[in-house]
């Protein structure tokens, strides 16, 4: 087990890539707090950690609160490592953007990520190391229609990982984005409609079909761990060539 004696904070971990995630870390050793909204979701993948001999604890917040996000941070203890993994997902035509999600998608996507990294971060150099990962999107790196605004969100986070792997670096902190492709969660294919998605899925990339949350996992697990030591200020697709393929 790579990750023992590692405290991780996985925003976002009470359902689909968050939840998986959580699984991942814990499985490798990490005691993993889970950050959100939803108690009931958040209870249930802490019962997942334990029943599969893991250490978790759930944390209510809603991180669009920054007196809510500040109470997560100080109560956190020692992290080593950070997912930024919480976010929403608001589609639509660009002049159908209501000011309200705009201003949501912003709050949860990037304005959430960045102060929790800005009180975490310093800690993590304090003691010399460190790992945060960040979860982007492949909306990031292409033009997407009806996505603008949440691209938009997604560019400004993986700006965020090369900015804060050239600040931190120097205290042994290093940080990295995944930007899943098309990944079956609950929530997306709920969004987008099942019939779409998969369409998406068998159209949309080289592999032919959607991504399952336990293979973005993986990729945040790697980089989350020491495996990964010498990679900082990346953004790593995870999408089953979807970029790559244009
Ligand atoms: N699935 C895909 O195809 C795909 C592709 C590219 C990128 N992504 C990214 O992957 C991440 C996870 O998405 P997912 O597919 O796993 O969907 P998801 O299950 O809806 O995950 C989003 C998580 O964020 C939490 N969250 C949202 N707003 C929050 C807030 N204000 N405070 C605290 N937590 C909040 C939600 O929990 P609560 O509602 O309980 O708060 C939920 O657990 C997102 O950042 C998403 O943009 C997903």
């Amino acid at each position: 087990m790579e990750l023992q004696n590692q405290t991780a904070l996985v925003t976002g971990g009470g359902s689909g890539i968050g939840r998986a995630t959580a699984l991942a870390l814990a499985r490798e050793g990490a005691f993993v707090i889970v950050a959100g909204r939803s108690a009931g979701h958040l209870a249930e993948t802490v019962a997942g950690i334990e029943a599969a001999g893991g250490r978790a604890r759930a944390v209510p917040a809603d991180l669009n609160d920054l007196d809510a996000l500040r109470r997560l941070a100080d109560g956190a203890g020692d992290v080593d490592i950070l997912v930024n993994n919480a976010g929403v997902y608001p589609f639509m035509p660009t002049p159908k953007q209501d000011l309200e999600s705009f201003m949501r998608v912003f709050d949860t996507n990037v304005r959430g990520p960045f102060f929790l990294t800005a009180a975490l971060a310093p800690r993590m150099g304090a003691k010399g190391s460190g790992s945060i990962v960040n979860v982007s999107s492949v909306a990031a790196l292409q033009g997407i229609p009806d996505a603008a605004a949440y691209g938009a969100t997604k560019a400004a986070l993986d700006a965020l990982t090369r900015s804060w792997a050239a600040e931190f670096g120097g205290r042994g902190v290093r940080v990295n984005s995944v930007a899943p492709g098309n990944t079956r969660t609950e929530n997306v294919v709920k969004a987008l409609g099942a019939e779409m998605f998969e369409e998406w899925g068998r159209t949309g990339n080289p592999l032919g079909r959607l991504g399952r949350p336990e293979e973005v996992a993986e990729a945040i697990l790697f980089l989350a761990s020491p495996r990964s030591s010498y990679i900082t200020g990346v953004t790593l697709p995870v999408d089953g060539g979807y970029v790559a393929r244009g």
